[in-house]
């Protein structure tokens, strides 16, 4: 007894003196994304090629333009303007247009020719009644900053951007409902909130371009989902317009509401295929006042479980964000970035574990109790701990850079599953050996770099990306379906936050059934009976 106890002192002792007191040492530099990263055009791929992004329609096969839309005619243009303005429209003007045909990672084009811009939500009931009226095809377009190609037209279809609705309408600082204009964008409602104590219920890395209305048609979930849910439960209400113009106006700002059916739910995940979302209403959590954050390094993805686990119970309220990467995640990171080393050595898995509470002894205490036993246990072999904002912000710039750092890459196919936390690991190394087994991985001359993790581990959410140096054919037939076929036996989804958009809408029976398919097909035809929202995505097409 006394002898374990005073051994459990000894190593308690030594891990303090490593982990807890010390700094992050080897700081990178903060890579904020910024929105100018964002909004820039890139027509042309970030490795520095002069290759023009290839137009969707003809890098993808099977998509063939519906004749039944029709192609917009000068009077077209003109009654828009009407609607819009002469400055809230961009029309025929390639360059102008660049960026609002092509997606985040130059791997979307499509060939629009216009770009609405209203400012009002009847301006855009306005413009989608016309569209119904006289079947002409519309994408709605947030920061255009997701994963799927489900912001970006496939041919000819309008473009309806929400950036020019971007405004606060109301905030209650008693009850933190804040009310906004679908186009605010994300980073800048949190800042905003910031002033008043409070922060938005969600964050993710591309918050600096991300509009909020983006964030709900996708249900994005993003890096705080473990602590303050989905947005099924943080969003009260929604404004959202229907294709034959009406407005369906659910703006409200009651946290319980038992009458009738919960229509907005049906809006939140939809990607733009049944309304356009214009406001949303949304609970705001406090800011916390104490905020910690700690890398760990691990040898196996086992210790990665025992480290979630023990932190549900000894951090439990204060946990507010449990991720993981592996060391491929971060060879990437580091091929390019000039960023110095968060740790010494290097550890097949990392986790970053993020406290927030409202008492910093309180929170510190836990934290090193915590950290402390993961040592004492042999389950983290070292560990980090931010001394201030700056170092927190170091240790998130590495997990949140993995997206940017993959794209420079000359393709990646990224994938964004979710199955039982136990499964996380297997998935990856079974996608390893099947792409070795298919001869594109493991050979000097393989068209494989690696197979890539990282993810909201502890919402069992991985991201495995698949980082290439060349364009191979043979690689996305290997993935494509075997991927989904592996996660639908875990009873995992294809996708657990980006959603389907064009990437993954042909492969939805993998995570849901015929019936609930055709249920889906049924609303969508009496919702947008001439399909002219976002067409050719998000539902399988035959
Ligand atoms: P867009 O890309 O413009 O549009 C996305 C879809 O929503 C399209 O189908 C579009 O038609 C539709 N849409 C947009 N606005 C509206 C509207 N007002 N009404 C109706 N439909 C609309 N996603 C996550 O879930 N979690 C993450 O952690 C995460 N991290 C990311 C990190 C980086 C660096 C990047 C580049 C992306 C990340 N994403 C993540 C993906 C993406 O940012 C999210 O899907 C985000 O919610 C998209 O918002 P957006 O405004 O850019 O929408
Ligand atoms: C993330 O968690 O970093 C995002 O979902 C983006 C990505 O998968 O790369
Ligand atoms: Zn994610």
């Amino acid at each position: 007894m006394f002898r374990a106890t005073s051994r459990l002192h000894t190593v308690c002792q030594a891990a303090r003196s490593t982990l807890a007191l010390r700094p992050v040492k080897y700081a990178p530099a903060y890579k904020a994304v910024s929105l100018t990263m964002f909004n820039t055009s890139r027509l042309y791929a970030t490795s520095g090629s002069t290759k023009v992004v290839p137009l969707t329609a003809e890098k993808y096969p099977g998509f063939n333009r519906n004749e039944q839309f029709k192609k917009l005619e000068d009077s077209d243009v003109d009654h828009f303007k009407a609607i819009v303005g002469e400055t809230g429209l961009i029309y025929n003007n390639e360059d102008d247009l660049a960026a609002f045909n092509t997606d985040w990672m130059n791997k979307y084009r499509g060939q629009s020719q216009l770009v609405l811009k209203p400012k009002t939500t009847q301006q855009v009931a306005d413009i989608l009644k016309y569209c119904t009226e006289q079947s002409i095809a519309v994408v709605p377009q947030g920061g255009n900053t997701g994963l799927v190609g489900g912001s970006i037209p496939v041919f000819d279809e309008v473009v309806l951007s929400l950036q020019s609705m971007n405004s606060i309408r109301s905030f209650d600082d008693v009850s933190g409902i804040l009310t906004a204009d679908a186009g605010c964008i994300l980073e800048g409602l949190d800042n905003w909130l910031n002033e008043k104590g409070y922060m938005m219920p969600l964050d993710l890395g591309a918050k600096g371009s991300c509009h909020i209305g983006g964030n709900l048609a996708t249900n994005a979930g993003g890096l705080r989902l473990l602590r303050y849910g989905s947005l099924h439960g943080t969003v009260l209400g929604l404004e959202v317009v229907l294709p034959d113009g009406s407005i369906l106006d659910s703006m409200s700002t009651l946290r319980k509401d038992n009458t009738g059916y919960d229509l907005k739910q049906l809006f939140i995940g939809s990607e733009g295929t049944i309304g356009v979302i214009t406001g949303v209403s949304i609970l705001t959590p406090r800011r916390p006042k104490a905020v910690n954050v700690a890398l760990l390094g691990l040898n196996t993805y086992e210790d990665v479980q025992k480290a979630f686990k023990q932190s549900r119970s000894e951090l439990s309220e204060i946990l507010s964000a449990f991720e993981f990467w592996d060391n491929n995640a971060l060879q990437i990171y580091k091929k390019h970035s000039d960023a110095k080393p968060l740790m010494e050595n290097e550890y097949p898995f990392y986790v970053l574990i993020e406290t927030s509470g409202s008492n910093k002894d309180h929170d510190d205490e836990k934290l090193t109790n915590y950290l402390e036993n993961m040592m004492v246990d042999e389950v983290a072999q070292d560990g980090v701990v931010a001394q201030d904002e700056t170092q927190i912000k170091n240790i998130w710039g590495v997990r949140e850079g993995f997206t940017e750092a993959l794209g420079k890459e000359a393709a990646v196919y990224k994938y964004d599953v979710s199955m039982p936390v136990n499964k996380i690991n297997d998935c990856l190394e079974d996608m390893r050996q099947h792409l070795k087994d298919g001869g594109v991985f493991g050979q000097p001359d393989s068209p494989i770099i690696d197979v890539v993790g990282y993810g909201h581990v502890g919402d069992g959410n991985l991201h495995l990306n698949i980082a290439a140096n060349r364009v191979d054919k043979r690689v996305p037939a290997l993935i494509e379906p075997y991927l989904f076929e592996w996660v639908a036996k875990q009873n995992g989804s294809i996708s657990a936050e980006h959603g389907l958009g064009v990437a993954k809408n042909q492969f939805l029976s993998y995570s849901k059934s015929d019936g609930m398919i055709k249920m889906m097909k049924t609303m969508k035809n009496l919702l947008d009976p001439k399909g002219v929202l976002n067409p050719y995505k998000y539902l399988p097409s035959q």
